[in-house]
């Protein structure tokens, strides 16, 4: 019987490091020979304490920085900045793997909403543009700030225009940074019904251990510099205390009851006991 040929992950990424420079001059290096594989329709939680990498990750799964070693591949095609010179790639890779900067405001530089959300639409060619903007502004509750300016509105109305200028694309592959971040609890309601309802990939980091549970059902923990500590279910991470602790997402209380003092671990979250 012949193999039958089988389809490549979504993205792969095969031993990465991310080289940056301080202000000393000194190289740093993140993710010292990393390895994961997104298959379709997974959605992935990235956790990891401050500065330990996760936005950096996720620029360079979207080729915006290029890798010092290893490399990505996006459903079998290498990407890196360099590659993605080439317009017919970019355009293919720009419409099915978007990314939700950490910052929205980065994202956003058109005179209207309505202008935010048909703007990566009408560059990448797609039709419907109309319809598209009405859909995901619905969607949104963004109807009635269609024609206001963007950066005149309020930090969790503009992560919603950055979420709309995404799902217009109707993206395979969403590499979410913190997308809850500014999010009350019915946007994030919204939010996390959409991912889930949706085939497309996802990777989405979040600090909230709590809505991480809802959030997908496969964990990257990352831990200093990048280092992998964790990749595996979901539920496995969350309740290993230890692993926590690891990746500084746990800490260690002590309590004292009379002449007792004992030690626990407690997660770094809101809705923790
Ligand atoms: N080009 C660069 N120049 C300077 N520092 C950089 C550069 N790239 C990455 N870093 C550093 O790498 C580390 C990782 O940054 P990154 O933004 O990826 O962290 P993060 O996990 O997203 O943190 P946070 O939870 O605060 O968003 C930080 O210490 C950051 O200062
Ligand atoms: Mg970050």
């Amino acid at each position: 019987m012949r193999d039958r040929p089988c389809a490549p992950p979504v993205l792969e990424i095969r031993d990465l490091a991310y080289v940056w420079r301080g202000p000393d001059g000194r190289e740093r290096l993140l993710f010292d020979g990393l390895d994961v594989r997104l298959e379709a329709g997974e959605k992935t939680v990235l956790l990891g304490t401050n500065g330990c990498g996760k936005s950096t990750l996720l620029k360079l799964m979207n080729g915006l920085l290029p890798a010092h070693r290893g490399h990505i591949r996006w459903r079998g095609e290498t990407i890196s900045p360099e590659r993605l010179r080439a317009r017919e790639l970019a355009r293919r890779f720009r419409r099915d793997c978007v990314l939700l900067f950490q910052h929205p405001e980065a994202m956003l530089f058109n005179p209207s909403v309505a202008e935010e959300i048909a703007y990566g639409p009408r560059l990448l060619g797609l039709d419907d543009i109309p319809a598209r903007v009405a859909r995901w502004a619905g969607a949104l509750g963004l109807t009635e700030l269609l024609a206001a300016p963007p950066f005149q509105l309020s930090g969790g109305e503009k992560q919603k225009v950055a979420l709309a200028c995404l799902f217009a694309l109707d993206p395979g592959l969403l590499l979410l940074d913190e997308p809850t971040a500014s999010l009350d609890p019915r946007s994030t309601g919204w939010l996390v019904d959409t991912l889930l309802d949706s085939p497309a990939t996802a990777l989405i980091s979040t600090h909230n251990l709590s809505l991480a549970a809802e959030l997908g059902s496969r964990a990257l923990v990352l831990g200093e510099a990048g280092r992998l500590l964790f990749d595996g279910p979901l539920e496995i991470a969350l309740a290993d205390l230890e692993l926590l602790a690891r990746a500084g997402l746990a800490h260690r209380h002590r309590h004292r009851h009379g002449n007792l003092t004992h030690h626990h671990l407690h997660r770094h979250d809101w809705d923790a006991p």
